[in-house]
């Protein structure tokens, strides 16, 4: 998380740098500054919240003359929220800011308080600053290599040097690349934040040293670097509200458009997914909302293709001892592709010799580039925090392997299922487009716990209405299977407390139906989301029926309508919550 940018060209750098962190806020938002710099000064603001107070205490402070600057916008890790723990931080010839956590920063801490260096923040990025700066006597690249190699964790920097008219960059584990203008250059955490002034960029690799003056040089380990320049789509990268509130409401409408786009090629040709079915056992591996959308896939996949499926959350599966005893495919899913614990688990896949294949949105990620085979999904840019399109995708695309798996292992034989993935974007669009959500809305938003319950699939949907629910609205939620809730959560039901029982799979519906009617006894305001005609309790949403391959598609998107209702009426800031990033590059 936190997003970095920088600057060198012929320009001032402050619009330059304000734009970039207002794109990178995605990635945090607790504080942000900027250093600029000139022959003679280095001049740094700082602020703390959102970028808007940077932009209105730059506004009203002097600036000096300056063509080159970084700057910074924090999720903090080490050190609270604060002007002192923001970024960039200076020690001596040095000025950084940095996206990552240095794991061994204690021990260096202490090396060069021994050394009489003493430190003004509780962050591990003043710490690493330090360190540049006791390793630097006038040679700016032996000083990053020696800091670097005692660094242990993750680091993206851009440094700017007292003496030197250049800037730096470095990164592991971090995202960070390189863009290129006419006579400017631009360091950026993902190509959103400088789109606007080039579509050339250059994805760094591990520990290359970025010197940016009237030219570039990319350095490693002492020996100049040539790299492909890379030519983005400059729509791709340009996003707005297209007059929506807020950009989740436009993400979620968004979302027959590209279920359309993204399934299109494999119902045409199914043969283009790849064939999982030689496979003894999969592995589904991810975070928060890719993890959920996981969930689906291994029912699906255990369901109706009969493989057995381990679906675990990836910072865990990093850690754990996983027993690899039979042909086994690792699955990651990860919208931005750069979550760190996601890469951290397809890294030890790989190291075992196990096959990955990644579901991810942004091409050019760590994720896509390192795994064996990829599926890409259209998600196009997801701006809000909290996911609503890519799950959707995530969850169809691992829907239709699971169908062409159970195709594959003869489990199933019905050709028909297609025409209904076929038909799903405009079932969706209309289930999208009703708005029987706000009065559920309406009747919960004051309540301060919200429970889900659900069997199998109808769990795995819980899961993901409870966590966007949560997320976006700060309402405690939690999800249960509907069987274990009298095992203990039941005590927690009152008077009033809402509770949503989803019930999709027939095969399992009468015993969800007596679950709710356990809670509904003793008081809880019963919603319930189906696809059958219960006609039985007072908030009852009917989704159109659809084969079980589909259904989750069409309960998800309107747990996510409520939920953004709900956190409407609470008045939250829901395209930013608070405490959260979009992207989550540290463990
Ligand atoms: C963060 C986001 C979630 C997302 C998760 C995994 O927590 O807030 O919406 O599901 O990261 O992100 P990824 O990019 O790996 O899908």
């Amino acid at each position: 998380m936190c997003g970095i940018v920088g600057y060198i060209g012929n320009k001032h750098p402050k619009d330059i740098l304000l734009n970039g962190l207002k794109t990178l806020e995605y990635r945090g938002y607790d504080s942000s500054g900027i250093a600029i710099k000139n022959d003679k000064n280095i001049q740094i603001i700082k602020s703390v919240g959102k970028i808007s107070n940077l932009e209105e205490k730059i506004n009203n402070t002097k600036l000096i003359e300056s063509n080159m600057g970084i700057g910074h916008t924090r999720w903090a890790t080490h050190g609270e929220v604060n002007l002192v723990n923001a970024h960039p931080h200076q020690v001596g010839n040095i000025t950084i800011v940095h996206n990552g956590i240095i794991e061994n920063a204690k021990e260096i801490k202490d090396k060069l308080m021994n050394k009489g260096i003493k430190f003004k923040s509780n962050t591990d990025t003043e710490i690493a600053c330090a360190l540049i700066n006791y390793n630097y006597n006038g040679d700016i690249i032996d000083a990053i290599n020696k800091s670097t190699n005692e660094l242990i964790g993750s680091y993206a920097f851009a440094i700017l040097v007292k003496d030197k008219n250049m800037l730096y960059a470095v990164r592991k584990d971090s995202p960070l690349l390189l863009g290129i203008g006419d006579n400017e250059f631009f360091i950026a955490s993902d190509l959103s934040a400088i789109i606007k002034y080039t579509n050339k960029y250059i994805l760094l690799d591990e520990n290359e040293i970025v010197e940016l003056s009237d030219t570039y040089r990319i350095i490693k380990n002492n020996k100049i670097v040539k790299k492909e320049i890379l030519i983005a789509d400059v729509n791709d990268e340009l996003v707005s509200k297209c007059g929506y509130e807020h950009y989740m409401l436009k993400e979620i409408m968004e979302e027959p458009v590209v279920l359309e786009n993204t399934l299109k090629p494999y119902l045409d040709n199914l043969n283009l997914l790849p064939d999982i079915s030689k496979y003894k056992e999969i592995h589904i591996v991810g975070c928060g909302s890719a993890l959920y959308a996981g969930m689906i896939g291994k029912n699906l996949l255990e369901e109706k293709a009969n493989v057995k499926v381990l679906c675990e959350v990836a910072s865990e599966y990093r850690y754990k001892n996983i027993i690899y005893d039979r042909k086994t495919l690792v699955i990651l899913i990860s919208q931005s592709g750069e979550t760190a614990d996601t890469i951290a688990a397809l890294r030890k896949a790989k190291k075992y010799g196990i096959d990955t294949l990644s579901i991810v949105n942004v091409k050019t990620s760590t994720i896509s580039r390192e795994s064996d085979s990829r599926i890409f999904i259209e998600a196009g840019k997801e701006v809000a925090v909290a996911t609503t399109k890519a799950y959707i995708l995530q969850a169809a695309i691992l829907s239709l392997i699971a169908y062409k798996t159970a195709l594959k292992r003869k489990s199933i034989s019905d050709k028909s299922i297609l025409n209904e993935f076929r038909k799903l974007p405009k079932l969706l669009s209309e289930v999208i487009n009703r708005d029987d959500y706000i009065r559920i809305a309406k009747e919960i938003y004051k309540s301060s716990n919200v429970f889900f319950i659900g069997r199998k699939i109808d769990y795995s949907i819980c899961l993901e209405g409870s966590l966007k629910l949560k997320e976006i609205s700060y309402i405690h939620c939690e999800a249960k299977e509907a069987g274990e809730l009298k095992h203990g959560t039941i005590s927690l039901i009152d008077n009033d407390i809402p509770v949503f029982g989803i019930i999709t799979d027939k095969d399992i519906a009468d015993k969800t139906i007596s679950n709710i009617e356990e809670v509904k006894s003793r008081g809880a305001k019963v919603i319930v989301i189906t696809n059958i005609e219960l006609n039985k309790y007072d908030y009852e949403i009917l989704v159109p029926k659809v084969n079980d391959f589909c259904q989750s598609l069409l309960v998800v998107p309107t747990l996510q309508l409520i939920a953004y209702e709900i956190a409407k009426l609470r008045g939250c800031d829901i395209d930013k919550p608070k405490n959260l990033a979009k992207s989550v590059t540290v463990e």
